[in-house]
């Protein structure tokens, strides 16, 4: 009883503190304010639409309002606590936005910085300035290098064979398989080995807290209350964090011993790593960044960043062909016809356009970063093309999950699953990738602080993919209508994707 007290008190006194730093603060549009969406209600404006709704649903009513009433019209929304914010939908509003990412114009700001701040720490995600300098630097260096090649032509081969024993023994015994359960640990030994240069398994300890300490994080965007809860009933959530902490400065620990072992004496000058070499990223970072905890939480935001992200498309696409099986064909089709892996040469775009496509088409509808923010950090304010009149610190929000169902950029059909809208056809029948920019299609952001790892995430999704459906058929156990995304940082499947599996060219189940 003391807390729901509590809880009410600290929220009415923020909710008028907010009122009066609203006035002061007012987004305008030639002179006028902006419209809100339906439903906005008096002092607590859109709060409880964020406080109470799932993301699912709030994604869902981000599309509605986008299709059904303003189009690509900014608009205002209102949460008590929080700083002045629009929801932009115009690809060419938010052009202007990927292109004026810093200091004078947008960047992540404190909004996001507080709520990531406990996960994330220095790590590249949170980070800004010189310190997001030197980490995106260590970061392009290394994707740049050959480990693309090495990942997919040694490392996939190797850390597949659990999956496909799995899926093996599945088709002979009929057990259920989770596939996202699959994919996850798939993704995790391979984010593992890339950030950490080790083994990594998604039953060992870091991988459970750091998934509580995600689910936890990404609520945070949205409960206008989240500090109230931080200090109340945070008690899991800091030692979730502090397993993963402890997680990632032993990781550092070892690389920098393991360094000193096979260099000692460069040990006050570590510049050892050469980008060709095969090594890991911990390793560039440390070669780029002098603090090793700064390198222990970059290390732990490479990961956080590659391995839900891609388990996830991983499982909507797989999902998708289930439903829409002659499809699948878009897959298997361009395998390589020798009936060997998929190597990092074949999986160029154009030697398989088609996967590509699916790959792409998933991500629209099912974007596993759904929903992003900036802050304008110009401290004299920001005017966007379209005339809206952005305060100082005012939050800029977008939803890819929205853009990915935009009909007014896909046409009437945006909420189908069709991989053919990203194929064109030449003259001579030649199928060629369509380009679409980051701007009607944000899933890997745009500007200075566009996904370092799309290539990896692509060639990842479409060598998976190809492995599963090369070998196995899927049926899924339950068919429980439009499946759903659960709460997360990104957008893992609700309930996973429990299904039977058969070797291909089998008799039926
Ligand atoms: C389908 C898979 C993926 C999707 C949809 C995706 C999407 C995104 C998005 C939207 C951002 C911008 C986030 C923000 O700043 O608000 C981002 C950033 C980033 N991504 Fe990815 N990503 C994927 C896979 C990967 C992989 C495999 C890696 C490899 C490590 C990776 C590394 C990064 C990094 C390091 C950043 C931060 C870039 C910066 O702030 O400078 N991503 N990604």
């Amino acid at each position: 009883m003391l807390a729901v007290y509590v809880l009410a008190s600290v929220g009415l006194v923020l909710a008028v503190k907010q009122l009066a730093y609203r006035r002061s603060h007012r987004i305008s549009r030639h002179g006028r304010s902006l419209r809100t969406p339906p439903g906005t209600l008096p002092v607590v404006g859109n709060g409880l639409k964020f406080l109470l709704l799932d993301r699912q649903t709030l994604f869902d009513w981000f599309s509605e309002v986008h299709n059904d009433v303003f189009g690509f019209e900014t608009y205002e929304i209102s949460v008590p606590t929080l700083p002045p914010g629009i929801v932009i939908s115009d690809p060419e509003v938010l052009e202007f936005v990927m292109k004026k990412e810093g200091s004078e114009g947008f960047g992540k700001g404190p909004f996001f910085e507080e709520r990531s701040w406990h996960l994330f720490g220095h790590g590249i995600i949170n980070a800004s300035g010189q310190l997001w300098k030197m980490q995106r630097k260590a970061g392009n260096k290394f994707f740049a290098g050959s480990h693309l090649q090495v990942l997919v032509d040694e490392v996939f081969p190797v850390f597949w064979q659990r999956a496909k024993e799995e899926l093996d023994e599945a088709a002979e015994t009929g057990k259920v398989v989770d596939m996202e359960e699959l994919y996850l640990e798939f993704t995790t030994r391979v984010m593992g080995r890339v950030a950490f240069g080790m083994d990594l398994s998604n039953s060992h300890p870091f991988s459970a807290a750091f998934d509580y300490a995600s689910d936890l994080t990404g609520l945070r965007f949205q409960n206008p209350l989240w500090k109230v809860n931080y200090y109340l009933f945070g008690h899991k959530f800091r030692k979730a964090v502090s397993i993963v902490k402890s997680f990632g400065n032993e990781i550092v620990r070892l690389a920098v011993c393991r360094r000193d072992l096979e260099n000692p004496s460069e040990k006050s000058n570590p510049q050892t790593n050469d980008d060709e070499s095969g090594g890991d990223l911990v390793n560039m970072l440390l070669d780029a960044v002098p603090e090793h905890h700064v390198v222990a939480d970059s290390a732990i935001n490479f990961l956080s960043a590659g391995r839900d992200t891609t388990a996830n498309s991983m499982t909507w696409m797989l999902h998708l062909l289930l439903e829409q099986p002659s499809l699948t064909n878009y897959i298997t089709d361009e395998l390589p016809p020798s009936g060997d892996f998929h190597t990092y040469a074949s999986l160029s775009t154009a030697l398989t356009p088609k996967s590509h496509a699916v790959f792409l088409e998933t991500l629209r509808l099912y974007p596993p970063v759904p929903f992003e923010l900036k802050q304008t950090l110009n401290s004299a304010g920001m005017t966007l093309p379209d005339g809206t009149v952005l305060p100082h610190e005012s939050v800029i929000v977008w939803c890819p999950y929205a853009y990915g169902r935009s009909k007014k950029i896909w046409g009437e059909d945006a909420y189908e699953f069709n991989p053919e809208r990203w194929i064109e056809r030449t003259g001579d029948e030649a199928e060629k990738l369509k380009v679409r920019s980051a701007a009607e299609y944000p899933v890997f952001n745009g500007g200075a602080r566009s996904c370092l790892g799309k290539r990896m995430a692509e060639v990842m999704g479409v060598w998976v993919l190809s492995e599963s459906l090369r070998e196995w058929e899927f049926e899924e156990v339950e068919k429980v209508g439009r499946r759903r995304s659960r709460n997360s940082l990104t957008l893992p499947m609700e309930g996973g994707l429990k299904v039977r599996v058969r070797k291909r060219n089998m008799p039926a189940l």
